[in-house]
């Protein structure tokens, strides 16, 4: 998959899909010549690519030969002008740099970085990996940028490492994971924005001259602006088009834009933010940068979307649960929040068995004296006035009903009243003589310290290695400030925003490594941290605290552009809801959760006595269809965005079966109608369409291009506004 022209100097990775093609200029810099569909070049074509377009203004003589040529991790300060790759500044406090070609070298597979996520292989040959090694010799460094292309996904994933070896110390100022230089800008850039309770809305906006950049400095990937956005040629479609989708692999601080040059290229970085970002490197240390994703299409954004659910799916996410069925649990926080007792838990646990459900997750409130949000985060131990029999009697409990056993920690913070701060009030993220804030009553927890991240893990491990527990809901409920550790040095203290995130990723190792049987779902709020970082260690993720089946529409179905449907933590909540007070039948909230790790959010206790057997109903048909949702192919069919329906459907990984939700937001009466025309279908055999009680035959073709008509009707007797119908697609085996 990778060859290297020893005469023109050309690199070329490609497989049946893609080709990306570098290659060494007169200087033995790294040039970007190609990265799209897959094409086979000369050694004619090289020069064409390389003289005739890319560096098509000044190419010869002591002009400024370096402004646009395309780079593959561009320099600061010797001519080009764009954002560059990565600062190093040196003790003397210049940033002038020159990398050069050293050598490369290529392997099958592809090395881990643990605890940092990345993609892997399970098998050598799946992938293979080109490391080119690049020196700087004023300051006797090297830099290897790292390049694995997959047989059989259209995706390179890039990361790379700086290795110091001069006398005097080099400060990283800045450094991408990867940079592309695209060699035009025609494209709309696709970023998913909010804030808590509406996470992720789909931006869409045509790229111009000029810096487009989503980022975060708040110490985790937060709710504003996801890491993962892509670029589409304005015609490009869910079916039809290029598109480029970018993914980077980290929880933390980031920063991903595209820089469009006056010539109308447009270069693409993606990496740690460079704000309070700074690592010092003495002589024979390293550092290692997160990975980061660039996928390609030619086929439109479904494809795309199709591919990252399948590489996310299975050669990211590290658990055993990774494709398994996920379990339908049902979590106390909306019903109880933290006023609950021993009786009154067992009592909701109870119901959610007789509902047919697997698992109860119990959720904030169960430690220390943790009676309200000004308390007790940091003691891991259980509140016994609430809970006399402890966790671990609890978790037997609940193993007597014949379920699982879920707890909720938030492992990374600590209220100013607990155990823990009055022992160690050293151990916060604080600025010497600086108010520290507080958010919701509580600090954040140094955990770029490794005293305090072991400090944790002992806490934690003693409560799950004694009782049953099946399940963990990690969760991390505010943004960090006053980010100082006070055991560096000051010319340590830009380390400490990443030293934070692996502290997170070592914590989250050492427990998935010893708890292997144990599901983990993420959560930040919310989905302020619904990131493919975490997706390694945590298959799942609480996608918001809004759980209106209204706007979770929007939220699950922006989150499937690059995220497994089996990895959107999606509940039943109450109504009126919690976040938005509007009241949505409960069929309606089932038929959007059921696009996702389904559960429930309320007491059953507290459903009428029809209701609870309409949630028996939902539950077992959701047992029985489970595959289909969790690990169907998905399609988006109508954007929530843009319309005043929304809809996407799943299809059975052997085609068996199919599921499509018809949501309308607002009732209109009398309205055009809407031919909803499903995916994925085979064009040449018979299905049986249920909807609304009526079954009706149809073929894959027909239902694929003429579709099913709705108007506001069909929604007007099921409930009016805010109504969501299942439409239930069954192949008629002959
Ligand atoms: C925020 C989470 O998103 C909620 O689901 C819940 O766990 C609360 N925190 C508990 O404090």
């Amino acid at each position: 998959m990778i060859t290297f022209n020893t005469t023109t100097k050309t690199f070329h990775l490609s497989n049946k899909q893609i080709s990306y093609i570098m290659q060494l200029d007169e200087n033995k810099h790294l040039v970007h010549l190609y990265f799209a569909k897959k094409i086979h070049i000369t050694d004619d074509d090289n020069n064409q690519l390389l003289f005739g377009h890319l560096d098509y203004q000044y190419f010869k003589g002591d002009r400024l030969v370096n402004s646009y040529k395309a780079k593959e991790y561009g320099s600061y300060g010797t001519g080009d002008f764009r954002e560059p790759a990565f600062v190093i500044r040196q003790e003397n406090g210049s940033k002038i740099s020159d990398f050069s070609y050293v050598s490369h070298e290529v392997y099958q597979g592809k090395k881990s970085i643990e605890p940092l996520p990345a993609l892997y292989v399970e098998e050598e040959q799946e992938a293979e990996t080109l490391a080119i090694t690049l020196h700087d010799s004023l300051t006797d460094t090297d830099l290897i940028l790292y390049y694995t292309i997959y047989r059989d996904y259209p995706v390179i994933a890039r990361r790379v490492e700086f290795i110091h070896q001069g006398k005097e110390p080099i400060h990283i100022e800045r450094v991408m994971s990867m940079q592309l230089d695209l060699a035009d800008s025609d494209y709309e850039f696709i970023h998913f924005s909010g804030a808590w309770g509406r996470e992720k809305q789909i931006v869409s906006s045509k790229l111009r001259w000029g810096n487009q950049s989503i980022a975060s400095t708040k110490g985790v990937s937060s709710a504003e602006h996801n890491p993962s956005f892509i670029l589409k040629r304005p015609d490009t479609t869910e079916d039809a088009g290029e598109a480029y989708g970018f993914a980077f692999v980290y929880s933390g601080n980031f920063l991903c834009e595209a820089d469009v040059s006056t010539f109308n290229q447009c270069r693409v970085n993606v990496g740690i933010h460079p704000v309070n970002f700074s690592w010092k490197l003495c002589a024979g240390e390293q550092f290692v940068s997160p990975e980061a994703i660039v996928m390609y299409s030619d086929t439109g954004l479904t494809p795309m979307s199709h591919n990252f659910h399948r590489l996310f799916t299975h050669r990211l996410c590290r658990s055993q649960y990774r494709n398994t069925d996920r379990p339908i649990l049902l979590n106390n926080w909306e019903a109880t929040e933290m006023t609950f007792d021993e009786e009154k838990i067992m009592s909701i646990a109870q119901k959610a068995k007789e509902a047919g459900a697997e698992l109860f997750v119990l959720d904030d409130g169960w430690f220390g004296t943790r009676n309200d949000e000004t308390q007790g985060l940091g003691d891991w131990f259980a509140n016994t006035t609430k809970l006399p029999s402890g966790i671990s009697g609890l978790s037997e409990k609940v193993a007597e009903l014949g379920i699982g056993f879920g707890l909720w920690f938030e492992p990374e913070m600590v209220n100013k009243n607990s155990q823990l701060y009055k022992s160690h009030p050293d151990y916060l993220l604080q600025t010497e003589n600086r108010h520290g804030h507080s958010f919701r009553y509580q600090y954040v927890l140094d955990f770029s310290r490794d005293d305090v991240v072991n400090y944790i893990y002992q806490q934690m491990k003693a409560i799950i290695s004694t009782a049953k527990i099946n399940y963990i809901k990690w969760d991390m409920n505010r943004y960090l400030t006053e980010v100082y550790n006070v055991t560096l040095p000051p010319d340590e203290q830009g380390k400490v925003f990443h030293k934070y995130m692996l502290g997170v990723y070592s914590l989250y190792q050492r427990l998935t490594q010893e708890f292997p049987d144990i599901l983990f779902e993420s959560c930040s709020s919310g989905g302020a941290r619904f990131d493919a970082g975490l997706l390694y260690y945590a298959p799942q993720t609480w996608a918001s605290d809004n759980t209106d089946a209204n706007d979770r529409v929007a939220i699950q179905y922006a989150n499937s552009f690059f995220y497994p449907i089996c990895s959107h933590g999606a509940h039943v909540s109450a109504v009126p809801n919690q976040q938005t007070t509007r009241t949505t039948d409960i069929q309606t909230r089932a038929n959007i959760a059921y696009f996702g790790a389904f559960g429930y959010e309320l007491d059953l206790n507290e459903l009428s006595k029809e209701e609870f057997e309409v949630v028996q109903q939902q539950i077992a048909f959701y047992k029985e269809n489970r595959t289909v949702f969790q690990y169907g192919t998905y399609y988006r069919l109508v954007s929530p965005f843009e319309n005043n329906v929304g809809s996407f459907m799943t299809v059975a990984p052997d085609g068996s079966k199919a599921f499509a939700v018809y949501y309308q937001r607002l009732y209109k009466p009398n309205t055009e109608f809407i031919n909803l025309k499903l995916k994925g279908l085979e064009a040449e055999t018979k299905y049986q369409v249920s909807l609304l009680g009526v079954d009706k035959t149809y073929y894959g073709d027909y239902l694929m291009n003429a579709g099913i008509s709705f108007n506001s009707s069909h929604i007007a007797r099921n409930g009016g506004d805010f109504t969501a119908l299942l439409v239930e697609v069954t192949r008629i085996e002959l």
